[in-house]
């Protein structure tokens, strides 16, 4: 067990490069068994996911081997179709093995994937873009069986754009010989990325970050060879740290144009932004003021993964933010957490609104999934106090090294392996009761 240590209260200052995109590399690493020849992957982040995607490749027959940030995957010697339950369980998005299994082998066979901290986690989109090009799939208890059928090409129409749904159709398409059209496809950039990790496999693939995407064959040229985009959800979680701990910071390795409507909210905040060809600097000096309402919706809308780390920097801003979350059923389980910090949230279903507060203070805080758990560190940097932050394994699935790129930046952020013995330097007695009068509203 670890867990992190904040004394809130430093302004962050200096620079910060952005590792690659969680999830980018975890639908291109499972696209790998589709290469017909070793295949290398740059900027492939360091996450408990990526682990947990090498895990299923070596368990399917894949040689894979990591060197610093890139990945090479060796699919020749891949031997099986079928992802057992604990791997499956693993990581929530293992379901982006089933269309590459399934195009590769014309059989597939996975335990369904479980829910998560963000609500269920339905898959039947990605099970009907696999019917729609002839798949037949049992459903029995825990399994989901799919086979070839008499596999054809066609039209897969989505009712929603769904990211994983979008990418499955993407992956199981590259089986057929004949032409294969996604409508109402999801548009986020790791969608494009695929593409053109798919492209670079020698799969005609065009359309990516449009509404339409279109497999058709084959491409003259294979390279086999792809660098992952960096991450706008990991740009946007420095964004919103700078933003509550106050300073200038300076993200390196990012694609601006990914995160758009993250970096017009923090404008809108009262940071002040700069943006360049692959970076971003935003300073916040003095007080932030109220904005909204923050909606989430699929790309190009705000992204539902930056709603918990913004609204953690919005705690303090003077006035009123109003949050709804559209995309995930369940994704305001952090809250609670937070306002053991001292933060005004009341949630009513989709809605959340927030009455900035003049100060934050020390608590004992858990994750309760990957984004609320950013949220928790981003509000301990603007805390009055010291924040303990608990159940990591969560923040670990999508931030590599986290605090001790915080650390670099100047803030006061430790992680303390208790399991170790490393005893957590929690405060004793009078200091948190001065940590709680300090934050008594004023
Ligand atoms: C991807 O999840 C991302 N994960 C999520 O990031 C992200 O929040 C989400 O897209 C939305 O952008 C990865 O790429 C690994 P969806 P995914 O299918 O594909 C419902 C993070 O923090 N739905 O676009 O699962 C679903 O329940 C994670 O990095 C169905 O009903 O998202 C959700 O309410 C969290 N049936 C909505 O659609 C289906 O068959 C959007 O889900 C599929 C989805």
């Amino acid at each position: 067990m670890s867990k992190l240590i904040i004394n809130g209260g430093h302004a962050l200052n200096g620079s910060v490069r952005v590792h690659g995109a969680k999830n980018s590399a975890l639908p291109i690493l499972s696209a790998a068994i589709l290469s017909d020849r070793e295949t290398v992957i740059h900027n492939c982040p360091r996450l408990t996911d990526v682990d947990a995607a090498i895990r299923i490749l070596e368990y399917l027959g894949c040689r894979v081997m990591r060197e610093g940030d890139s990945v090479c995957v060796d699919p020749r010697t891949l031997t099986g179709c079928e992802i057992p339950r604990e791997l499956m369980q693993e990581m929530r998005s293992s379901v982006i093995f089933l269309g590459a299994i399934f195009a590769r082998c014309s059989r597939a066979v996975l335990s369904m994937p479980g829910g998560c901290e963000l609500g269920p986690r339905p898959i039947d989109m990605h099970l009907d873009a696999l019917r729609s090009l002839g798949a037949v799939i049992v459903e029995e208890e825990d399994n989901i069986t799919c086979s070839a059928g008499h596999r054809h090409g066609g039209r897969i129409e989505l009712k929603f754009p769904s990211v994983g749904a979008t990418e499955n159709a993407m992956l199981a398409a590259t089986g057929c010989s004949e032409k294969v059209v996604i409508s109402n496809a999801a548009r986020e950039p790791e969608i494009w990325d695929l593409q053109n990790y798919l492209r670079s496999l020698g799969y005609n693939v065009s359309g990516g970050g449009s509404p339409e995407i279109t497999v058709d064959g084959r491409l003259p040229e294979k390279r086999g060879e792809h660098t992952v985009i960096p991450d706008r959800i990991v740009a946007s979680t420095f964004m919103a740290a700078a933003a509550a701990a106050g300073g200038d910071v300076l993200l390196r390795n990012v694609i601006p144009a990914h995160f758009s409507p993250v970096t017009n909210a923090f404008r809108e905040l009262g940071c002040d932004i700069e943006e360049g060809g692959d970076y971003v600097r935003i300073r916040r000096t003095g007080r932030l003021r109220a904005i909204g309402p923050v909606i989430t919706q699929p790309y190009p809308g705000f992204p539902t993964d930056a709603q918990p780390v913004l609204m953690a920097a919005a705690l303090r801003a003077g006035g009123r933010t109003v949050f709804e979350e559209r995309i995930f059923e369940d994704r305001y389980r952090y809250v609670p957490e937070l306002r053991r910090m001292g933060a005004d949230i009341s949630v009513e279903g989709h809605v959340a609104v927030v009455q900035g507060v003049e100060k934050l203070c020390g608590a004992e805080v858990a994750s309760t999934d990957l984004r609320g758990g950013a949220a928790l560190v981003v509000a301990g940097l603007s805390a009055e106090g010291t924040v303990m932050v608990t159940q990591l394994q969560h923040l670990d699935r999508g931030y590599e090294g986290l605090e001790s790129a915080l650390r670099a930046l100047g803030a006061d952020i430790i992680r303390v392996d208790t399991a170790a013995g490393g005893e957590a330097k929690w405060p004793t007695e009078d200091t948190k009761e001065k940590d709680a009068a300090r934050c008594l509203p004023s």
